[in-house]
């Protein structure tokens, strides 16, 4: 038996949304649906405080760009919604569904594989051996990798890792866009079921793409919570260890339950969640990981434009001068979790280029052994069709073609949101260890 809801949205004709049954009762479709439509007619109010401020950095820093990026801000009823699938559940429709929607496939496949040109590549030498039997206790305890963890080349294991890895289902990353503010009801958390799907920005997924996870690789998400990121680095590769660390308790149990929504069990092991201050991680395990995701504690613009008062607003504001130093705290101490060779990737969800741009050239300017490398020819040009791209040029450079900059004034790339590209705001930049 089939169910079906209406989406209603302003630009589209209502669109059909049907489930299968054993996938969402029917009692939850008719509070979808209410929840559907109350998210597109509910205008919320935004905070001018914020917008204030915003309309005087972001024009100076955006120039023209910031008008188009501002109206979407303020037009929350234009956003788009991605639907990152998850290649763990066994319930297979949801493709056909958004297809039949009118979603397409962001990146298309063959761009993903360009992009993760490592991820599909042969399983590392690289075994993460567990050596103790904490990690066995339920799903995704807060537990930070033991001290007498090690990764070695074993012959016999690396044959059960590659067995075991090649029994998942078949890594890719698959998220479906809609041209229009379409939004996909979300699905609830229920103990013991794998959700489809998640339900993201898509920028988000590009520092994931840049990350360049493969089949094997220890992986850090210093700044975890409430987890979209770490979803999307399983969908796109089998890390022999991913540690989500996330100092916040209340959102490291968010974090928890997403970790148990999306992953199977049989993954316990190798995805776990550790609870220290990424500002001195680095020191506890220097030169662990192959890769380190830093998606920084920032001014999420998109939030912030609609605090609940007036006073919230402010008070954030002042907040705002202080998140660049923790944000170099933790991309230094990211820089010294990494291996040499391995890379980092920060990124935040602001357009403030104190949070991104000088963020960055502060820590490249005393931290000798980082590099930077380009994301716009890698990322920017190639998926310049869906997204934006804004390139974060070094203090006092301005240029028609970034592609004809020198590497070092291309400090990372920016996604602002443009009306029917209204996803970001989204800034990236990586940096390999040398
Ligand atoms: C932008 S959010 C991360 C979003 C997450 N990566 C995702 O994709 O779902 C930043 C997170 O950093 C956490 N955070 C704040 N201070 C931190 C610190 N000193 N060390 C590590 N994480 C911190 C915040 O609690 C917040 O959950």
């Amino acid at each position: 038996m089939w169910s079906k809801i209406w989406l209603e949205t302003r630009k589209v004709n209502p669109v059909l949304l049907s489930f299968n049954c054993h996938t969402v009762s029917d009692g939850a479709l008719g509070s979808l649906k209410n929840k559907a439509r109350k998210a597109i007619t509910r205008q919320r109010p935004f905070c001018s405080a914020v917008l204030e401020h915003f309309d005087h950095q972001y024009s100076e820093e955006l120039g023209d760009l910031w008008p188009s990026a501002r109206a979407v801000l303020l037009d929350p009823q234009s956003w788009q919604y991605g639907v990152m699938l998850n290649r763990f559940s066994t319930v297979t429709d949801i493709t056909q569904v958004v297809l039949s929607l009118g979603f397409s496939s962001l990146p298309p496949q063959t761009d993903v594989s360009a992009l993760l040109s490592y991820a599909a590549s042969s399983v590392s030498n690289s075994k993460y051996e567990e050596g103790q039997d904490t990690l066995l206790s339920p799903p995704y305890i807060s537990k930070c990798p033991p001290e007498d963890y090690i990764l070695q080349p074993d012959a016999t294991s690396q044959d059960s890792l590659t067995e075991f890895i090649l029994s998942l289902p078949h890594s890719s990353l698959q998220c479906y866009v809609h041209p229009h503010p379409l939004r996909f009801p979300s699905q609830a958390h229920r103990p013991g079921w794998l959700k489809q799907y998640y339900l993201l920005n898509a920028a988000s997924l590009l520092p994931v793409l840049a990350l360049q996870v493969r089949d094997g690789d220890k992986v850090l998400d210093l700044c975890s919570a409430p987890g979209g990121k770490a979803i999307a680095i399983m969908q796109s590769a089998t890390p022999a260890l991913l540690c989500c660390n996330e100092p916040d308790p209340h959102r490291r149990d968010w974090l928890s339950k997403t970790l148990e929504s999306f992953l199977p069990h049989s993954l316990n092991n190798s995805v776990i969640v550790s609870a220290q201050d990424g500002r001195s991680f680095g020191h506890s395990k220097p030169g662990f990981y192959d890769k380190v995701l830093v998606d920084a504690p920032c001014s999420n613009d998109r939030s912030w434009l609609y605090c609940g008062s007036q006073q919230q607003g402010e008070q954030r504001l002042k907040d705002r001068a202080r998140l660049p130093v923790l944000q170099a705290q933790l991309l230094r101490s990211a820089l010294s979790a990494v291996r040499r060779g391995g890379v980092v990737v920060y990124s935040t969800c602001t357009l403030s280029s104190f949070e991104n741009r000088a963020v960055v050239e502060a820590v490249l300017n005393d931290f000798p052994e980082a590099e930077l490398e380009d994301l716009w020819e890698e990322i920017a040009s190639p998926l310049s069709k869906y997204f934006m791209f804004s390139p974060h040029l070094a203090r006092g450079q301005t240029h028609a073609n970034p592609s004809l900059l020198p590497l070092s004034s291309r400090l990372g790339i920016l996604v602002v949101p443009q009306p029917g590209k209204t996803w970001g705001p989204m800034f990236l930049s990586r940096i390999r260890r040398k």
